[in-house]
Formats: C-alpha cells, structure tokens, sequence
C-alpha cells in the first residue's frame, strides 16, 4: 500500500518523492532560491518543498504584503523538531516589512487529539510563546492567538463545513473521531485568519510546516478556491521542512516519546547525553569506519548539526571527514554533544529574559474573544 501523510501520526515518511509526486508537491528549484537562499533552511534542503511559494517570492521581491501563519499544539515544551517551525516563522517574519505573522496556539487540537484542557494549555503556551521569542519573533509585528478564543477562526471553521463530505475527510485524513475532523476545520479558519478583512484582508500567505501537515494544507486550499468568489481568498502557499527523526533514529522526533527527542526545555547536561546516545550512521567497528567511512545520510547526530547547530563551512567538513572516514563517531558525537549543550544554554538564557513577556502575551490572547467573519 503506498503511503499517506497523516498529521498526527509519529512515523517518518520513507518516500518523499513518492509522496510529492502522488500529491503534486513541488520541489524548491533555483529560481524560489534565488529569493530564499540567504536562509540556511533552504540552502540546506531542510525545507525542500513547497506549494505556489512563488506567490510569496513575488511579493518578498517587489515588496507587497504577503502573510506567514503557523501555529503549535501546546502540548508540552518545543522539541527540536517543531522548533525548526519556530525559526521558519522567524524567518518569514524577518524576511519583509510588509509581512504580518500569525500564531496559532493549537488548543482545540490539544483538546481533540491528546485530551489536554483548555486551561492546561494556557499554562503549556507562556513556555512555548517564550521559545518563540527567544527565537527572535517581533511581537509587535505578530498576533497571537488561542484557537478556542478566535471567533474568526471559529466562524470560518463552520463556513468551511458546509460542502465537505465525509468520503472527503476519510480520503484526506484517514477514518478519524469528529474531533479531529473539528480540528481539521479549525486549522482551516487559523490558515485563512490572516486574510480576514481586519487583518487587512486577502494576500498571499506562507505556511511553514512539516510535510506531514500537508492534509490540512490541500484542504485549505480546496476551501479558499470555493470561498474566492465570496471573500476573494488566495490559496495559502506552504514550504515544507524534512521531518526530523527521533535520536533512535526510527520514528519522528514526536513529544510522545520522551525519549525520542531532545527539547528546548531539557537540561543541557541531559541533551549532552542524549545525543551521546544517539543513532548514528557509523561503522560497526572504528578500523571498518577508517576503511569505509561513515554515513551522514542515516546519521541523527548529523542531522541535528544541519538542523540547529553547525554553519555551512561546518556542516561540509563534517560531512567529508564523515565519508572519508577521517572522523570517527565518539570524537564527533562528543562535538556536537557539546554544542548542543551550548545552544540550549544560551537559548534557555534568552528565554527568562523574555519570559515575563510571553506571560503578557499570553494572558491578553487569553482574555479577548473576537467577532467572526
Ligand atoms: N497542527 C499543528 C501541529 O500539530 C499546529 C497548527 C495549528 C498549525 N494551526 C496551525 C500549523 C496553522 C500551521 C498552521 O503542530
Ligand atoms: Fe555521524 Fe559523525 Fe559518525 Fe559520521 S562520524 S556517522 S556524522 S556521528
């Protein structure tokens, strides 16, 4: 059976050719580079894929108004994985004046996939909204919301419902409880939120998730082309980021398993150990490593240094010395390990400064409640 992407699901996707080719997702060529490349992500083919990205670049160059929305499900700290959305909203943010940034704080979704109440999330998101600053979002450009307070998100979510049928929901998402088709909806309302007329109405808009979002993705866009004649939307664009794997290296690095991932949260001597434990894409033996060199493609401690950590200069070298088989995986784990350490250290001291900062956000997005569309 060829497989699908399922947004809430922990495995890895094997075939990511294959799964852009069945959903008609494109790779970033040399001319969205062109426009995107001053970003490590993109330079990195960490994010690798996208749709219409070009409606941005567009707007990026000739300097209109484009938005970028993501969000989180404030189920626990940031890991390194939903971190990497945290920089790409940053980015986007950073990347033009005429930007405006949306955050959605997933607690509807909280509440339909993991069970978790609404005022736990509340308390879960100063953390998250912290990570989020500490990664450089400017809040004074940004506006932050919880998905169970934003009339408009919620408004759009019952316009959306009206012409989906279930076979359209069991195709896109598999056979899942009301809930999370709910949620499903609700993500439709956070996309388009930022097209609504008192966010300035209709403009391209960017999506930075992983590719396993990309349901929510194609039925967003499926809902902005049958809404245009009415609200004029535009189709959402998206780009998509390699999904990071677990440190076993098996699964994706998913809050479900704790030790699976390493947070932004964690103590820095424990992600040291953590990635001291990590899979990597060494030999059996160091003399067969000498002789055969390793494997960065299958390798975590790798991918945590393309991710996170390393420059480009950095991330060659150890990737040559890697399949030359000049470096040798303790030496080369006990590396990272330690910047790894260090870049938590040092977000972790960003994070208190701006901490009382997240708490104002946080409870002001919490008290509102905003009219619909
Ligand atoms: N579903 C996303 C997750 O699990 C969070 C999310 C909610 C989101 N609303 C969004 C992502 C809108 C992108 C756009 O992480
Ligand atoms: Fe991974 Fe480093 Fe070992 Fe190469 S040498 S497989 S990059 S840990």
């Amino acid at each position: 059976m060829s497989e699908g992407l399922d947004p809430w699901a922990t495995t890895l996707v094997s075939d990511y050719e294959e799964v852009m080719e069945r959903f008609g997702i494109r790779r970033i060529d040399e001319k969205l580079m062109e426009v995107f490349g001053d970003s490590p992500f993109f330079r990195r083919g960490v994010i690798f894929a996208h749709r219409d990205l070009e409606r941005v670049a567009d707007a990026v160059i000739s300097g209109r108004e484009y938005a970028v929305i993501t969000g989180i499900k404030p189920t626990g700290p940031y890991h390194l994985g939903t971190f990497q959305t945290a920089k790409e909203f940053v980015y986007f943010q950073k990347r033009s004046t005429a930007s405006s940034a949306v955050f959605a704080i997933a607690d509807v979704e909280a509440w339909e996939d993991n069970g978790q109440f609404f005022d736990v999330s509340r308390e879960v998101a100063v953390d998250n909204v912290a990570d989020l600053l500490a990664a450089g979002l400017d809040p004074e450009r940004a506006y932050i919301y919880f998905q169970s307070r934003e009339a408009r998100v919620q408004r759009m979510a019952v316009i959306a419902a009206r012409g989906i049928t279930m076979a359209t929901m069991r195709a896109v998402y598999g056979e899942r409880g009301i809930g999370l088709y709910l949620s499903a909806l609700i993500q439709v309302g956070d996309i388009l939120l930022p097209q609504h007329p008192d966010l300035g109405g209709p403009k391209p808009t960017v999506v930075p998730v992983g590719i396993d979002q990309d349901p929510h993705i194609r039925l967003t866009r499926d809902v902005a082309g049958r809404m245009r004649s009415r609200y004029g939307l535009v189709e959402p664009s998206s780009t998509y980021h390699l999904l990071m794997r677990s440190l076993l290296g098996d699964k994706k690095m998913s809050k479900r398993d704790p030790m699976s991932f390493i947070s932004m949260a964690d103590d820095p001597d424990l992600a040291y150990r953590k990635v001291m434990n990590a899979f990597t894409g060494g030999r059996d033996t160091a003399e067969e490593q000498r002789r055969l060199g390793g494997d960065p493609t299958r390798c975590v401690v790798y991918e945590l240094a393309r991710f996170h950590l390393y420059d480009d200069e950095e991330l060659k070298e150890m990737w040559d010395k890697c399949v030359s088989g000049e470096r040798l995986c303790g030496p080369c784990k006990r590396e990272v390990a330690e910047r790894m350490a260090l870049f938590l250290r040092e977000h972790r001291r960003r994070k208190e400064e701006v901490r009382p900062q997240a708490e104002k956000i946080v409870e002001a997005a919490a008290e509102s409640l905003n009219s619909g569309w």
